[in-house]
């Protein structure tokens, strides 16, 4: 959106707010015919179930406010989880609950005085660009803290001393992208400047796992290692997490301080209803529930979220399309020359050969194919491609035998 000058020689407008960077969505496109592989949207539409009960419910309710804590949903979800209503909160997608975290867990922070952990907020780099941004609009410090070159989780390394155990497994350090030397064969890991230190007292930790943009996903035994040794609050945030071998569930059930974030948006194709959901320890929930909007889950949302969770074997069968679709594409790419990361996730990184990746996002688009590229210096190298229907692929495929 432009800024745009007011008529004021003074801004009416908080400086926190005018030097603010603001997230930057994926693109949404009109182009016809374009094949969109640039948000992690979903190919496969809701179920014939889910769009029935939408359809059914735009009557004379609409005039009434919908249920303020979303009960039916949360009933679902907590059968779902072997868990207790108080331990859910549901969202206008789970980015408003990732806000929501930041304002009931994190004192923003005062200017002039000392760092002090109650008003840091930590994430992992690369991860969800989103985290930063949320950080500055609350007014916390943020501690980056980067991860190791494949993507793995560095503990018990002089980034993260207080976790004690090296997690990794001893095979990690050699994992590789398909058609790429060995991690240790290339530069050795984190640029010295750039090194943070992991913080287990920072108040909110934000993880992203399975990782985005990466695609790696964390096994529940390291993340367990890592809550064990934390303070703070940690949020995982599982977005993908329908796509990976494990989830970590159960890490927010067992810990205090764990709270696990999903979404209905990526592996139960519901975007345009906005609905996600926290689980977590009633006492953190509660405190959500006490600072969130009083109708924040429109009503057309929870009932396609109720009815999504009525029929989840629908929504199970896709994941194995979008995770053999996943293996297709990672297979044919790394014949084409890709550099392509393992992925868990609903989507592949990987490191396009011949031209920078920059000239592949415009090229692909002059074919009529949408990927996402970031511009931040560590992964600039890289394409984010999501995984599509089959006839996706095969355009995207065909697009890139053309471009080479
Ligand atoms: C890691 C991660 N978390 C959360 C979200 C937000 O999901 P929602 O649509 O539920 O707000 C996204 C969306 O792209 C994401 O990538």
């Amino acid at each position: 959106m432009r800024a745009q000058s007011l008529p004021h020689s003074q801004s009416l407008v908080r400086p926190l707010v005018e030097n603010l960077c603001a997230y930057v969505p994926g693109e949404q496109p009109k182009i016809k015919g374009l094949i969109k592989l640039n948000t992690n949207e979903n190919p496969y539409p809701p179920s014939p179930k889910v769009i029935e009960a939408v359809k059914a419910a735009v009557d004379d309710r609409l005039r009434l406010y919908p249920n303020p804590t979303a009960d039916l949903v949360r009933e679902r979800l907590a059968r779902l989880h072997g868990c207790r209503i108080e331990n859910i909160i549901v969202g206008n997608g789970s980015d408003e609950l990732l806000a929501l975290a930041t304002r009931g867990f994190v004192e923003p922070a005062v200017r002039g005085k000392a760092a002090n952990s109650r008003s840091l907020i930590q994430f992992f780099t690369p991860s969800y660009s989103l985290y930063p941004v949320l950080a500055s609009i609350h007014g916390a410090e943020v501690n980056p803290v980067p991860l190791a070159e494949d993507y793995s989780i560095l503990i018990g390394t002089p980034q993260m001393p207080p976790c004690g155990a090296d997690l990794r497994s001893a095979g990690s350090r050699n994992l590789r992208f398909r058609g790429h030397p060995p991690i240790s064969e290339q530069s050795s890991g984190i640029p010295e400047r750039t090194r943070k230190t992991w913080k287990s007292d920072a108040a909110l930790t934000f993880i992203t796992t399975p990782n985005a943009p990466s695609g790696r996903g964390y096994s529940t035994a390291e993340l367990d290692a890592l809550c064990q040794s934390h303070q703070g609050v940690i949020i995982l945030d599982e977005a993908y997490v329908d796509f990976a071998h494990e989830n970590a569930m159960s890490l927010a059930l067992k810990y205090p301080h764990v709270i696990v974030a999903r979404t209905f948006s990526k592996a139960y194709s519901l975007c345009f209803q906005r609905i996600g959901y926290f689980v977590g320890h009633p006492a953190l929930i509660a405190a959500l529930h006490k600072i969130r909007d009083s109708y924040n889950v429109n009503g057309l949302g929870q009932v396609a979220a109720a009815a999504t969770l009525a029929d989840l074997s629908y929504y199970r069968a896709n994941f194995k399309r979008v995770i053999a679709a996943r293996q297709r594409l990672t297979d044919e790419l790394t014949q084409l020359g890709f550099a392509v990361a393992p992925s868990q996730t609903n989507f592949i990184f990987s490191k396009p050969p011949q031209f920078p990746a920059e000239t592949w996002l415009q090229r692909l688009r002059d074919k009529k194919v949408l990927v996402r590229w970031f511009k931040q210096p560590e992964i600039k190298d890289f394409l984010r491609i999501t995984i599509g229907t089959d006839a996706e692929a095969d355009a995207l495929l065909r697009a890139i035998r053309k471009i080479l």
